[in-house]
């Protein structure tokens, strides 16, 4: 007998043996039968089917695919690991259970029709090839979802630290006020209020990294705004936290626009920051060109270029440089902020880096995003 017609007239036996197993792994857990045999009958069809199917390159007529199910295996072993997950499965068992059902399939294969199984090598790595492939995908969706629950849970713990931030941040402001306090006290409260600064800003990343990561589109609240004010603002601030560095600020034509402006400036400040950072020299760039139907914003630095192979992932979160001569680490969110940011805005960003010309990070912004 053909492997993929066994396994479709046995399929209650090898089935029986696969719950029999599944109930091994979480001994005591009382799983219900239903959860047992999820989804495993399904797979069992689509490997079946993948077992008829010719191998690549082999020209040879096959059995039609007469009871195939029609469901590619990627798609049950999706579902079916979903399923696992909820239930407390971890990644060990899942591939677990795989290595049982091959082996089990071949075992009671060459049991019941040992002649068939003795000359079944081509229909054997078939069947090799449906569960790693089963179990290739089921390591993507694991992955996947466990990312998804880890991001979950870093925007949880973002929001409730807010709170507490913020009473330890009035609370600190106004210590800072009192008339009498001496000169350590005062700046004791200083060095508080800038570490609580410093873990708000922190604490806000968390946040848009988080949102970001789960699909939800950065909320923005647009606004008709002057660009060339915000601008000015945005530059005195950077240019006042960073001593010793010059931001030269060019505007062209007409800047007004329909615009979130809190946003706007976190976009240009991180964009500051890192040609602070990153670049060399102590000059930065900063222009602002009105067309009829969007502005574009350029930050220039100087110094070494950005690494071409960075270049394809730099906007991705947790994505930063290695610079040997800085104690200072980032996220590697500042980047991924900015993105956020622009396509809420319904932009485009683009960047461009030589050892000659330096780095410039461009943003084109539409006037009226909506
Ligand atoms: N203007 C720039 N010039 C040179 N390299 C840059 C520049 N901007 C970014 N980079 C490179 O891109 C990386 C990613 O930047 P990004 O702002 O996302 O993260 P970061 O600055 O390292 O950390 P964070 O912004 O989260 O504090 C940086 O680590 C740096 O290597
Ligand atoms: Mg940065």
């Amino acid at each position: 007998m053909r492997l993929a017609a066994f396994i479709r007239s046995d399929a209650e036996r090898i089935l029986h043996e696969w719950e029999e197993f599944v109930k091994t792994l979480r001994p005591g857990a009382a799983l219900p039968r239903w959860l047992l045999r999820a989804y495993a009958a399904a797979i069992l069809q689509s490997i079946a089917d993948d077992v008829e199917r010719p191998l690549p390159g082999v020209a040879q007529a096959m059995p039609s695919r007469g009871e195939a199910s029609g469901v590619p295996i990627e798609r049950v072993a999706a579902v079916h690991v979903d399923l696992r997950i909820e239930s407390g499965f971890d990644l060990a068992q899942i591939i677990a259970e795989y290595r049982a059902l091959r082996s089990s399939i071949l075992r009671l294969w060459r049991a019941s029709d040992p002649a068939g199984f003795a000359h079944g090598a081509e229909e054997m790595s078939r069947l090799t090839e449906a569960i790693d492939q089963a179990v290739e995908h089921s390591v993507s969706i694991y992955e996947e979802r466990e990312a998804r629950y880890r991001d979950r849970f870093l925007g949880m713990l973002g929001h409730d630290l807010r709170n507490p931030l913020n009473s330890i941040l009035l609370g600190a402001v106004a210590l800072s006020e009192a008339p009498d306090l001496s000169d350590r006290q005062r700046k004791t409260v200083e060095r508080i209020l800038g570490s609580v600064r410093r873990l708000d800003g922190m604490v806000g990343d968390i946040l848009d990294f988080a949102r970001g990561r789960l699909g939800s589109p950065m909320p923005i609240a647009l606004m008709p705004i002057n660009l060339g004010s915000a601008l000015r603002e945005i530059v005195e601030e950077v240019q006042s936290t960073n001593p010793g560095f010059i931001i030269d600020l060019r505007v062209n034509g007409e800047l007004g626009g329909h615009w979130d402006p809190e946003r706007l400036k976190q976009a240009v400040s991180n964009l500051l920051l890192n040609a602070i950072q990153h670049g060399s020299g102590n000059r930065v760039a900063l222009t602002a060109t009105g067309d009829e139907e969007a502005v574009v914003l350029e930050v220039h630095n100087d110094g070494p270029p950005i690494p071409r192979e960075m270049l394809g992932t730099i906007f991705d979160p947790l994505v930063h440089g290695r610079n040997p001569d800085q104690n200072r680490t980032g996220l590697g969110l500042g980047l991924f902020i900015v993105n956020e940011i622009v396509s809420a805005h319904r932009g485009t960003i683009a960047v461009t880096s030589s050892a000659q010309a330096g780095t410039t990070f461009s943003v084109r912004l539409p006037r009226h995003p909506s």
